[in-house]
C-alpha cells in the first residue's frame, strides 16, 4: 500500500509539471498516462495486490489519481486542433448571423425631429409632472375654476386629491416655466398628456404634445408665424404651404389654428384633408396678459408667443398612420416599418 502512495505521489507532481505547448505533446501525454498500457491503468492493476482491508482506501487513491490525470489533459485539450487547418473549418462564404435590433418608436423620432428643430434656433428643452394642480394646469393658464375652457378637454382627476389631474396639455409646463421667473424665455416642452376619451381609431386616452413658448420684451406675432413658417418648412418640406385661422384658447389673445397645405395629396383632396387641401397642425397665440401677470410679469413689458401641437398628428401627417391605436399597441410589425428612419 504504501509503496503504491509512494508510485501516486511521484507520477502527481510530473502530472501537476506537464504543461504542453502544441498537440504533439499533448497526445504524448495522453499515451503515456491514458493509453491503454498508460500509467493509470498500470497502476490500477497493482489493486490485486493490496490486502483486502485496504482496497477501499486504495480505490479513493487511485480514482483520485486518474482524475487528475485526466483533468489535466482536458485543461489543455484546446491544444488538439493546433494542427488542424483553422481555415478548413470556417466558411467565410458563409452570411453571418444577424443580431436583431430594436427601433426607435416613431413618436419617439417625430419628437425629437420637432425638439431639434427648435433647439437650432435656440429653444431649449423643458418637462414638467404628469400628474399636476389644478394651478398650473388650468387655473394660472386663464382658465378659473367654472372656466368653461375647462370642457374643451376631459379631465382625469387623481381621486385621492381633487387638486390634481393627470395633465390635459404641456401647456402645463409653460406655467412652470413661467414660474421660475427667469426672462427672456425660449423652450420647447415636449410630453405625454391624459384626455378621458374612449379610444379609437381617432382618440386616445394618452397621446403627446409639444409646447413652445418664447417670452422677451418686443416678441410679436411676427415672429411667431416666421418661426412656424420655418418650422414647417423643416419639418414637411420648403414647398408647404401654411394658413393661420383665427381660433380661441384662453392663454393666448389673438389666438389661431394653423393648417398645412396637405403633404399627402399637395392639396388636390384626399382623405387625410377630407378634401379641403388643408390640414390641422397646432394651436398658437399671443400669450395672454392675465397669464403674464398671474406669475408677476409686466405684459407693458414683455409679451411672448406660445403654441402646442400633438406629436401623434405630426405623425400621422408625416407617415400617413391613420390608426391612433397602432402607436400603443406595441406590435412589431408597425415599429419596424420605421426601422429606416433616423
Ligand atoms: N393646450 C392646447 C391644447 O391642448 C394647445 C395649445 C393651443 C397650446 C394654443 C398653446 C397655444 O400653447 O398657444 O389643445
Amino acid at each position: 500500500m504504501q509503496d503504491l502512495q509512494h508510485k501516486i505521489a511521484a507520477h502527481e507532481a510530473d502530472i501537476n509539471a506537464f504543461s504542453p505547448s502544441n498537440a504533439a505533446e499533448l497526445e504524448a501525454y495522453r499515451i503515456q498516462y491514458l493509453g491503454t498500457k498508460g500509467i493509470v491503468k498500470e497502476i490500477f492493476g497493482a489493486m490485486k495486490d493490496v490486502p483486502g482491508p485496504q482496497k477501499k482506501e486504495a480505490g479513493q487513491l487511485l480514482n483520485a489519481f486518474k482524475m487528475l490525470a485526466e483533468a489535466r489533459y482536458e485543461a489543455f485539450a484546446h491544444l488538439q486542433n493546433d494542427n488542424k487547418s483553422t481555415e478548413a473549418k470556417i466558411d467565410f462564404s458563409l452570411p453571418g448571423t444577424s443580431i436583431p435590433t430594436g427601433t426607435r418608436h416613431p413618436l419617439r423620432v417625430v419628437e425629437n425631429k420637432i425638439v431639434s428643430i427648435f433647439e437650432k434656433l435656440g429653444f431649449s428643452v423643458a418637462t414638467g409632472p404628469e400628474v399636476e394642480d389644478d394651478w398650473h394646469n388650468f387655473t394660472s393658464l386663464n382658465m378659473p375654476e367654472n372656466h368653461t375652457a375647462r370642457d374643451m378637454q376631459d379631465t382625469f382627476y387623481v381621486a385621492s386629491n381633487p387638486d390634481w389631474v393627470l395633465r390635459t396639455h404641456t401647456s402645463s409646463v409653460q406655467a412652470r416655466m413661467l414660474e421660475k421667473g427667469e426672462l427672456p424665455l425660449r423652450v420647447i416642452c415636449p410630453g405625454r398628456v391624459y384626455r378621458n376619451e374612449t379610444i379609437s381609431a381617432r382618440a386616445h386616452c394618452f397621446f403627446h404634445q409639444c409646447e413652445g413658448l418664447y417670452i422677451d420684451k418686443g416678441v410679436s406675432f411676427a415672429d411667431l408665424k416666421q418661426t412656424l413658417f420655418h418650422f414647417v418648412s423643416e419639418m414637411f418640406g420648403p414647398d408647404t404651404k401654411l394658413r393661420f385661422r383665427q381660433s380661441y384658447f384662453p392663454f393666448t389673445e389673438p389666438s389661431a389654428e394653423m393648417d398645412i397645405s396637405c403633404t399627402v395629396c399637395g392639396g388636390s383632396g384626399c382623405n387625410l384633408c377630407k378634401h379641403t387641401g388643408w390640414v390641422e397642425i397646432l394651436g398658437c397665440g399671443m400669450v395672454h396678459p392675465n397669464m403674464l401677470r398671474n406669475f408677476g410679469i409686466d405684459p407693458e413689458v414683455y409679451s411672448g408667443f406660445a403654441f402646442g401641437m400633438g406629436v401623434e398628428r405630426i405623425t400621422q401627417i408625416k407617415y400617413q398612420v391613420n390608426d391612433l391605436r397602432l402607436y400603443s399597441q406595441n406590435d412589431v410589425r408597425f415599429l419596424k416599418q420605421f426601422e429606416a428612419i433616423e
